[in-house]
């Protein structure tokens, strides 16, 4: 049996979660072993009792759970993050999942931004490295609140971490079948680091002589992104530009309400996430698109040895937009429970 700690979080997390749960309980209801726990970590706890999330319970996840699912984390009445970073970074970095997979997929061409794009233009997978970077938490603040304050936040880049996000993505695209590998750094301004990833892609690359090698610089990447799409297939980056990338990437397939994700370490126990924030304005008012808390349902279950449940859960979202039958976001009218419920009457269709 799989063991799955769901985690609802904040904001519009609690309310995505709610259906993604009811996606959980249709799949179980097929046959699917499958378990889950709810664990009522975010900013009420936060504000209520000063926990975060105890590094025991981590542990607990790591030992006794095979997935962590968490809806978002996010409250203005934490304006520092301390919560969010703690449990979202934290688990991030303590159970070391280095990879954050991304996938960009329009569903439906209506619903991408640019003009005459179709949906074999915009398909491919983003690998952002999720360890290091400058989400390390390396540096600090002297002098606060006088004139001479200075403020430093160091990009941390090891050897391992560069190596193992670009062999994951090269393997990716190998297992894939998709037959280009795009790096993107800034290593024209920013030669240390850019050195390393440089080095470590080519070094790398040269294990899958198959597949195409691809370099833009971060800012050229972007343009690209939006000029000729079409060319990217699997994209490999660091923390902060994989992050930047990943809402772009979003939007190019309609938006935060359609971008699941996985923070990954092959073999150990991985969370799941939709892209998006907890977008606290819509919390409660059953506005909230599920369908990429959904999606990411599907992606979870892939990782959990799954993966013809993550096909059925990815042909309900397309089916549902194609037939119209999605939130106020992606042009429908369902609110966020009926989008729920119209997935969940396709699954056990
Ligand atoms: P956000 O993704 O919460 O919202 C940005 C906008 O995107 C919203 O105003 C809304 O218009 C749209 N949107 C996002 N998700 C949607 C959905 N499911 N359905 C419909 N529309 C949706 O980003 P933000 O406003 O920058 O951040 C809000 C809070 O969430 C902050 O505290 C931020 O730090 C946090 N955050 C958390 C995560 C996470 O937990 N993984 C990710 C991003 C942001
Ligand atoms: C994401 C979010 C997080 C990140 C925030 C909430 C720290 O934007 O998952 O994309 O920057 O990684
Ligand atoms: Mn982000």
């Amino acid at each position: 049996m799989k063991k799955i700690a769901v985690i609802p979080g904040d904001g519009i997390g609690i309310d995505v979660t709610e259906e993604a749960i009811k996606v959980l309980e249709a799949v179980k209801s097929a046959g699917v072993d499958i378990n889950w726990d709810t664990f009522d970590y975010g900013a009420d706890k936060y504000l209520e009792t000063g926990i975060t999330l105890p590094d025991e319970e981590v542990e607990n996840f790591r030992e006794n759970y095979d997935a962590i699912y968490i809806g978002a984390v996010g409250d203005p009445r934490v304006p520092d993050m301390h919560h969010a970073k703690e449990i979202l970074l934290g688990l991030r970095f303590k159970l070391d999942l280095y990879v954050n997979y991304r996938p960009v997929k329009l569903y439906q061409e209506s619903l991408c931004p640019l003009k005459n794009k179709t949906m074999d233009d915009i398909d491919f997978v983003v690998f952002r490295e999720n360890t290091e970077g400058l989400y390390a938490g390396t540096g600090g603040i002297i002098k606060q609140g006088t004139p001479d304050e200075v403020a430093i936040q160091t990009s941390i880049n090891t050897r391992k971490g560069v190596e193992r996000i670009i062999r994951h993505a090269f393997e990716y695209a190998k297992m894939s079948g998709r037959p280009r590998v795009t790096m993107s750094d800034k290593s024209n301004a920013m030669r240390f680091e850019g050195d390393l990833w440089q080095r470590a892609f080519a070094e790398v690359g040269e294990e899958y002589p198959d597949i195409e090698k691809q370099h833009w610089y971060i800012d050229a990447l972007l343009m690209q992104m939006v000029k000729r799409p079409e060319q990217f297939e699997v994209i490999v980056s660091c923390n902060m530009f994989g992050d930047i990338i990943t809402d772009l990437g979003a939007q190019l397939a309609g938006g935060m309400g359609l971008a699941g994700s996985g923070n990954i370490h092959p073999g150990r126990t991985s969370l799941f996430e939709p892209v998006h924030g907890s977008a606290p304005k819509y919390h409660g008012k059953d506005i909230a698109n599920p369908l990429a808390a959904i999606l990411t349902v599907g992606i979870m279950l892939e990782h959990l040895g799954y993966p013809d449940w993550n096909t059925r859960i990815e042909n309900a979202v397309i089916e549902a937009v194609k037939t119209n039958n999605v939130p106020r976001d992606l042009g429908g009218s369902l609110g966020t429970s009926a989008s729920g419920d119209y997935i969940v009457s396709l699954l056990e269709s």
